[in-house]
């Protein structure tokens, strides 16, 4: 089936009204027949019928045979990171949400894990920097904000000769555009806040694993049973409605930034356009082999800090917030909101600075997105 298809339907199957519409099972618990029986359901921290119909449905998308559908993305990372041990090593994309690189260094570094930070879209260093206890690699491609492209498949061989795991953050492209399992990748995880979400309503995170009988697998089983980081009976019902119109919602995100990515190239407030769509972007060959779109997301430049400012106060259509991947677009300061935290020196490595913007393009026409730039940059 193909993934428009998918997205409708995902793994629903009707029960005995024929309910179009997934139902909601809103019980914390559930009666067992006799002793010794249950219906598959015991206890709604362990499973609920709607919540399994939503990680069945994101499971079949990524690719993948065992998905998790928990309260946030940070944590579905959070059960990533707690798959290390102390003593282990684990290399990350030195380009990255701010909240992860927050969970490495400031929470998990404390339990033992050894976290180091590269450019994963160089692969000699890659392997410069992998050790005899690196478990894992964890990579945004594209990255969060300023748009690189590692190669999945590459870094997947790479992880597997040595023994160690290959974790894709795929938020920004979602698996209607890429689809990492199939390259190779271990584990996939997701802000499904973001695109799989789309309507700015609902906060909810993914973890998704290529084998489910694996060592990851067996241990997030036991971490989400033990610790109940699981999403809402409610809120997966809402996700289940989302993914339904996953497939036109990024299309139509895609073919806006398209258009405002090339707007933004000529104009002369704007110094740099970070969209990997554009086929000057230093990683537009690999991502037209690895994805099948180029997502939603355009980060640039403009000539100062005062200027990023003013445009973010004269926005009047575009919201000046975090997040992304809504129907609505909105504008970030990455420096003071999604990468406050960030350590000086990663910053100054990737080139994040005062005067980048991060825009998450909506559905909305993109005339009036790019009038409202336009009025925005020129004040
Ligand atoms: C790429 C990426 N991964 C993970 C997260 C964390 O997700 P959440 O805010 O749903 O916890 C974010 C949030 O902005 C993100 O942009």
């Amino acid at each position: 089936m193909q993934d428009f298809t998918l997205e409708v339907h995902g793994c629903h199957e009707y029960d005995k009204t024929g309910a179009i519409s997934e139902p909601i099972y809103l019980s914390a618990t559930f009666r067992h027949p006799a002793f010794g029986q249950s219906t598959g359901y015991d206890y709604g921290r362990v499973a609920n019928p709607t919540r399994e119909n939503l990680e069945k449905s994101v499971a079949m998308l990524e690719q993948g045979e065992r998905c998790w559908a928990v309260s946030s993305g940070m944590a579905a990372i959070n059960l990533v990171l707690k798959l290390f041990k102390p003593g282990d090593h684990v290399l990350l994309s030195e380009d990255l949400y701010g909240g992860t690189v927050r969970l490495a260094n400031d929470i998990y570094s404390h339990y033992g894990i050894e976290f180091e930070f590269v450019d994963t879209t160089d692969m000699e260093l890659v392997s410069g920097q992998i050790r005899a206890n690196t478990k894992g690699l964890f990579i945004e491609t594209p990255s969060n904000p300023m748009m690189l492209i590692s190669d999945i498949k590459a870094l997947a061989q790479l992880a597997h000769a040595n023994d160690a795991w290959l974790i894709v953050d795929n938020t920004f492209l979602s698996p209607h555009f890429q689809k990492p399992i199939t390259l190779g990748a271990d584990i996939v995880v997701h802000s499904g806040t973001k695109y799989l979400c789309g309507h700015n309503d609902v906060i909810a995170g993914f973890l998704i694993v290529a084998d489910k009988e694996g060592a990851a697998a067996r241990r997030v089983e036991l971490l989400a049973k033990s610790e109940g980081p699981n999403l809402s009976t409610f809120d997966s019902w809402l996700m289940l409605r989302s993914l339904k119109t996953l497939g036109l919602r990024v299309e139509k995100q895609a073919e806006n930034a398209l258009a405002i990515a090339k707007w933004l190239q000529k104009q002369p407030q704007v110094t740099a356009v970070y969209y990997p769509g554009l086929p000057e972007h230093p990683g537009f060959a690999l991502q037209s082999r690895q994805a099948v779109g180029f997502g939603g997301m355009v980060s640039f430049k403009v000539t100062s800090a005062e200027l990023a400012k003013n445009v973010l106060a004269r926005l009047k259509l575009i919201a000046f917030a975090e997040s992304l991947g809504g129907v609505e677009s909105l504008l970030t300061y990455p420096l003071a909101q999604t990468h406050a935290e960030m350590p000086q020196e990663l910053l100054a490595r990737t080139g994040l600075d005062d005067k980048l913007l991060r825009l998450s393009v909506g559905i909305e026409a993109v005339a009036d997105l790019i009038a409202d730039l336009q009025q925005a940059l020129e004040g």
